[in-house]
Parts: C-alpha cells; sequence; structure tokens
C-alpha cells in the first residue's frame, strides 16, 4: 500500500510518524474521508472547502491544501485494485514539537493521506439499520472536523455492543448527529434534519441529500429534531461518506414506521446511486 506523508509517496510501513506530533500528544489536528468510486474522487472539492475552513478555524492556516488534488490522484493510479471502491482518508495535525499547550513557533505541518476499502458494506444498510441515543458529551465546535474523537468512539463502541450500526447523540433532548453520519427524518413527506451550527458537522452528503431534495421537490425543514419526536417520525436515515444514505428502521428499542426503509428514503438512495453511476457529478 502505497500513501501520502509529507511531500513523499512510500510504502505505509515506512511512515515514520514523530512521537512529539500534536496530533499523537494532542489530537491538535483535521481530517477529512472522502469516497473514490470507479477511480475517481467523489466531490473533492466540497471535501477540500471544509479542510480549508476546518485548518482555519484552529490557526493552521497557512498551508494551501489544493495539492491534495493531484496526491488523491497518484493514490489512486499507486493503488489501482483498492480505487475501485475506496476512502481517501487525509489528516493534518500541526506538527511534531517538544510537548508545551501553546502553538509552537516555525512548525511544519504534519500531512498524511491514504486510501483503504471502504469500511461499509452496502448489504449491510440496505436493509435498513438500528441506531441508539447516546448522550452528546462533545465539545462546542463539532462543525470542525477535529481528529480529537474519543466521545465519538465510546458512543460508536456502545451502539456496536447494542447490535446497532451507530450511536446518535441527543443534547439537551434535540437530536445532532451520528457519531459519523448526519440523520434526518421524515414527516408527512418532509425531510427534517438539525440546521448548520456549531453542534453538528457541515456533511457533505447532507448537502447532497439536500440538493437532491430541491431537485426532486421534497420539502426540506432544517428545524432540530426532539428525542420524542424521532420515535414518531415515518422513516429516519442517516447521511455520510462511508454510509451513504442508510435507511433506520429501529431507534432505541423502537420501530421506525413499518419497520422497513421508507419510500423517500429509497428514492433518495436512488437518486444518490445515479450521481455514483455519473462521474459528471462527481
Ligand atoms: N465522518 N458527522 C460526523 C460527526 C462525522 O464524523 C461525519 C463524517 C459526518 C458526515 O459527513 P460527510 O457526509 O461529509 O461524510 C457527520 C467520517 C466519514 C468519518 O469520521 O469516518
Amino acid at each position: 500500500m502505497i500513501v501520502y506523508y509529507n511531500g513523499d509517496y512510500i510504502e505505509k510501513k515506512q511512515v515514520i510518524i514523530s512521537p512529539d506530533d500534536r496530533g499523537f500528544l494532542f489530537a491538535d489536528g483535521t481530517y477529512e474521508v472522502i469516497r473514490v468510486y470507479h477511480h475517481r474522487i467523489f466531490r473533492l472539492d466540497n471535501h477540500l472547502q471544509r479542510l480549508r475552513r476546518s485548518l482555519q478555524e484552529i490557526e493552521i492556516d497557512h498551508m494551501d491544501v489544493s495539492f491534495l488534488r493531484e496526491t488523491g490522484e497518484t493514490l489512486i493510479q499507486r493503488n489501482p485494485e483498492i480505487a475501485r471502491d475506496a476512502v481517501m482518508y487525509i489528516q493534518i495535525t500541526r506538527g511534531a514539537a517538544p510537548r508545551h499547550h501553546e502553538f509552537p513557533d516555525q512548525i511544519q505541518p504534519t500531512v498524511y493521506a491514504a486510501l483503504s476499502r471502504c469500511p461499509v458494506e452496502r448489504n449491510q444498510i440496505v436493509r435498513g439499520i438500528k441506531i441508539i441515543l447516546q448522550p452528546d458529551q462533545r465539545w462546542g465546535r463539532c462543525d470542525i472536523k477535529s481528529i480529537a474523537l474519543l466521545p465519538n468512539i465510546l458512543a460508536a463502541e456502545e451502539a456496536r455492543r447494542q447490535d446497532a450500526y451507530e450511536a446518535v447523540f441527543v443534547r439537551d433532548g434535540i437530536i445532532t448527529e451520528g457519531t459519523r453520519t448526519n440523520i434526518a427524518a421524515v414527516f408527512n413527506g418532509q425531510v427534517h434534519t438539525h440546521p448548520i451550527g456549531h453542534h453538528i458537522l457541515g456533511g457533505i452528503t447532507r448537502d447532497i441529500v439536500l440538493e437532491l431534495c430541491g431537485k426532486m421537490d421534497i420539502p426540506v425543514i432544517e428545524k432540530p429534531i426532539s428525542e420524542e419526536q424521532i420515535m414518531l417520525a415515518d422513516e429516519v436515515f442517516l447521511m455520510g461518506t462511508t454510509t451513504e444514505i442508510g435507511p433506520v428502521i429501529q431507534v432505541n428499542e423502537i420501530k421506525i414506521g413499518e419497520g422497513s426503509p421508507g419510500p423517500v428514503t429509497k428514492q433518495l438512495r436512488k437518486a444518490f446511486q445515479g450521481l455514483i453511476d455519473n462521474p459528471d457529478q462527481y
């Protein structure tokens, strides 16, 4: 497996990361997960735009990330087998320096990018999935794609233990998002989802779904959904780079709708598949 590390394309096992790297010591960095379908990078511009924003918010802002397009293309060429259906992971940390909390002077960011197989199988989700609700113990800037993911990891592990695909966070009685997905619910043919702000990540898949809703005349209401309301939804679905659009048929022990993927979710999944199948839409 050939990966990108600080300007070089090398075997993954040859990557040497300093124990002083602030990603390792402080989780002082940001990341992106981008889908690669049929050897092409899906919605790269949107991901790079979000990466620029995260970098700006955490003040690693002297870096131009435009070169990552070429990096992605080179990784696809060097790893053709995997690039049929993969994820491209990019991580940028502030860099390596002796451990002090404040930003060190003259530090070079550490940049790593690699392809790997998508961790989600489509047939794992197509018939519908269970989610559990968990308290949102994260910080106040969930809009920044921080590599500090401990609350997400703990909640995801709890979901696994309860045979659920995903854990979805609840903050002050409001459904925010999943550990690695955004969430929406359908009430009377209208799609409801949490508005953009500091309590959720502005998901690229969420943006695409809202775009598709616009094209398909499906009304969208960007308004918080309460913990009580979600149990009464006609349909619920997750949105994310690895999950795509995941039909939710159970929340905790409560069945959603008919207990099978609903018509709006199915319609959106079909339209999303249409985008994947059409590289002009990338
Ligand atoms: N997660 N919310 C959170 C907290 C996320 O971590 C993600 C993505 C999303 C969905 O965003 P997008 O549609 O841009 O993938 C929402 C990635 C896939 C991950 O951490 O693996």
